[in-house]
């Protein structure tokens, strides 16, 4: 009897010790010590043994049931922790962070172009207003010299807008209409320059675009003269172009300024570059603004961005600008 406990003992610790996981060690448990486990059974015959033999197998008994249970305990910490341990590998989240795949962009170089500008501007101690893309044709013309039937307003090829009466609203043609909204919103002395989008019904090609951008000036102050106007635009072309570079005007005409001139700058290399239009503002711009122009003068200039955005960058097709092609773009 002793000997058969003894085998029953030692066999259920083996299998104790060669179970692989909990679940397993589960059966393990049932099959060695539940009710129909050999060393279940053998207690069952406790009574049918010699008495003088009873105690001594009774005791063998307990005792390997005792040894089967501390061993099942021990066995089983040791799965848990190990299964605890391979879960955490399994569940672990790699919370490192990792550089953005990204690269930083830039600005597109109008915009660069657009933002140098107004730091030179805001430099001379001009301050940078902003007007409607969709505007009144009031502002856009009327208010600007140009009434209705004038040549001029031909030669804008106007986008209009379907809003209000026929012919009332339109894409500004140009960023002149913020003098008259400057004027209008503060009192003189205004020193402001209005960068932004303008358009026109033009058809995309190396030099035109539907769509591009302008730089207007508009100083109004006591005793401004043309000289003022001159040594603005030279101070301007030597701040924005750099050293060995220098401007001149050119008569011409504009509705909105009397007199009116055109503006070059010319190159190190003695060549020149025609810029913008010019001129001292005119007496009825400075009233449909609500100044007074017994007392107040001034002086207006305006031109492209797009333009300068390509001679600084080597570029030589418009278009380029607008197609937003980061192969492009990145090379700026
Ligand atoms: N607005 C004109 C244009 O788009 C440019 C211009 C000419 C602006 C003379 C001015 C100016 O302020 O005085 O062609």
């Amino acid at each position: 009897m002793i000997d058969q406990i003894t085998r029953q003992a030692d066999e259920a610790a083996a299998a104790v010790e060669s179970a692989a996981t909990l679940a397993d060690l589960q059966q393990v448990e049932s099959d060695q010590l539940g009710r129909s486990a050999p060393l279940t059974l053998s207690k069952r015959q406790l009574g049918s043994i010699p008495v003088e033999n009873r105690k001594e197998a009774g005791r063998a008994l307990n005792e390997a049931r005792r040894r089967v249970e501390s061993m099942l305990e021990d066995r089983r910490r040791t799965l848990a922790d190990a299964e605890r341990a391979s879960r955490l590998v399994a569940e672990r989240l790699d919370l490192t962070e990792v550089p953005p795949a990204v690269e930083a962009g830039h600005a597109h170089i109008v915009t660069q172009a657009w933002e140098e500008l107004e730091d030179v501007f805001v430099g001379m101690g001009y301050e940078v207003a902003e007007g409607p893309e969709v505007e009144t044709d009031w502002h856009n013309f009327d208010a600007l010299n140009i009434p209705a039937g004038h040549p001029a307003r031909d030669e804008f090829d106007t986008i209009y807008v379907n809003h209000g009466k026929a012919g009332s609203t339109l894409l500004r043609t140009h960023t002149s209409p913020v003098q008259i909204r400057a004027m209008q919103q503060s009192e003189p002395p205004i020193y402001i320059v209005a960068p932004g989008r303008v358009f026109r019904r033009d058809t995309a090609d190396a030099t035109h675009m539907p769509v591009f951008h302008q730089i207007e000036g508009l100083v109004i102050d006591k005793g401004i003269s043309l000289a003022d106007l001159a040594g603005t635009i030279e101070v301007f072309t030597e701040r924005y172009f750099g050293p060995g570079f220098s401007s001149r005007l050119r008569p011409n005409h504009f509705p909105f300024t009397e007199p009116s001139a055109e503006f070059d700058i010319q190159r190190p290399d003695g060549s020149w570059l025609e810029l913008g239009g010019c001129g001292m503002v005119h007496p009825d711009v400075l009233r449909a603004g609500g100044v007074n122009p017994e007392q107040w003068s001034g002086f207006a200039f305006g031109f492209g961005i797009d333009r300068l955005a390509l001679m600084k960058f080597g570029v030589d097709d418009l278009r380029e600008l607008f197609t937003n092609d980061v192969r492009f773009l990145r090379q700026f």
